[in-house]
């Protein structure tokens, strides 16, 4: 008797034309308006699943594993997977993956434009044009840091955290200085133009620090008041990593006191709340987590990731092998080692 078709949920509208590809081998059940899931409902929907494509914004924890018995494979759409509880999947048996690469160049891109949106007062400056302010022009008006020339600090050297060390070394003749939990081999560093240093150097000398590490119980607030009061007033902050990693209460006491003069957000602890103390500021730039928000790159992870769940689940032309595994287990049927630390490279 040939064996029932696995049953798939899709927890957002992705791209039609690409999840498509899952009915060739499975019975789809896509949610096809875009969805705010409590995790009840999240429960309910993997109830029946032997596969999910996911999100940032769906939690699978203990709690909807317990109620997902035939569940086999998550394939997240995102590099991040802290939405994902991996010891409790690895403990269920199923395997979890990301979309890490493909989105690598695009995310670095955004970085760089928070950097020299926040450090130039771009959006400062355009609403300040919008609110008919020009009149009161002086020669001192919206004057902000050089980005050509100035220290580039990254804190976490993973894939995007390199593309980034490139641009800034490469386009803009910057000090790119590093730290990250190893470092990297020396014709790695050597390629970036990239230099390592303790986390204390690097807040203290950095003029634009840059966050790209993964959010995890360990890296939870590492930017605090105390690792603030060590960066320079004039610096400016990025994050395009995970709120989580910043005490956004601190940063914006620092913002609103002027220990520290700029910042540029993608990522938020409470998203997609976003506090009031940040929305207050003028010396903030505010995205809506869009890091990988091309065209071409988000079509590039809703391919992955479906490749990654065919795969996992022992299906299409790479059966068994799925390209980004993020749990111990790594195919149907095969448990091939430790997998990643939750903080793993992004
Ligand atoms: C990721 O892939 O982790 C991004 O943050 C999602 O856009």
């Amino acid at each position: 008797m040939a064996s029932p078709r696995p049953r798939i949920w899709v927890s957002q509208p992705l791209f039609d034309d690409i999840v498509d590809q899952l009915a060739a081998h499975c019975d789809v059940d896509a949610v096809r308006e875009v969805t705010v899931h409590a995790p009840e409902a999240v429960a309910a929907a993997l109830r029946e699943a032997d596969g999910a494509l996911v999100t940032l914004n769906e939690r699978i924890g203990a709690a909807e594993l317990a109620q997902a018995p035939k569940l086999r494979a998550v394939a997240n759409v995102g590099v991040g997977y802290n939405n994902l509880d991996i010891a409790a999947l690895d403990a269920a048996g199923v395997i979890a993956t990301n979309t890490p690469d493909v989105l690598t160049e695009t995310t670095a891109d955004l970085g760089f434009a928070l950097l020299m949106a926040a450090a130039r007062r771009i959006t400062e400056s355009e609403r300040w044009l919008r609110e008919g302010r020009w009149r009161q022009w002086s020669f001192s008006t919206m004057l902000g840091a050089d980005v050509h020339g100035s220290t580039l600090g990254i804190l976490g050297m993973g894939r995007i955290g390199q593309a980034i060390a490139r641009r800034g070394h490469h386009g803009f003749g910057m000090e790119v200085l590093y730290h990250n939990r190893s470092r990297l081999p020396e014709d790695v560093e050597r390629g970036v133009g990239a230099s390592y240093v303790e986390f204390d150097a690097l807040l203290a000398r950095s003029d634009h620090l840059v966050l790209v590490l993964p959010y995890s119980k360990d890296s939870h607030h590492i930017i605090d008041a105390a690792a603030l009061a060590r960066m320079k007033p004039t610096a400016t902050l990025v994050n395009i990593a995970r709120g989580g990693l910043v005490d956004e209460l601190a940063l914006a006491d620092a913002l609103a006191g002027g220990r520290l003069a700029a910042a540029g957000l993608d990522v938020y602890e409470g998203e997609p709340e976003v506090r009031p103390e940040l929305l207050a500021l003028r010396n903030v730039v505010l995205t809506p987590h869009i890091g990988s928000a091309s065209l071409a790159t988000r079509r590039a992870m809703v391919q992955l990731a479906v490749d990654n769940l065919l795969a996992a689940l022992g299906l299409g032309d790479n059966a068994g092998r799925p390209a980004n595994p993020v749990t111990a287990k790594k195919a149907t049927g095969a448990i091939t080692g430790a997998g990643k630390a939750a903080t793993g490279k992004r």
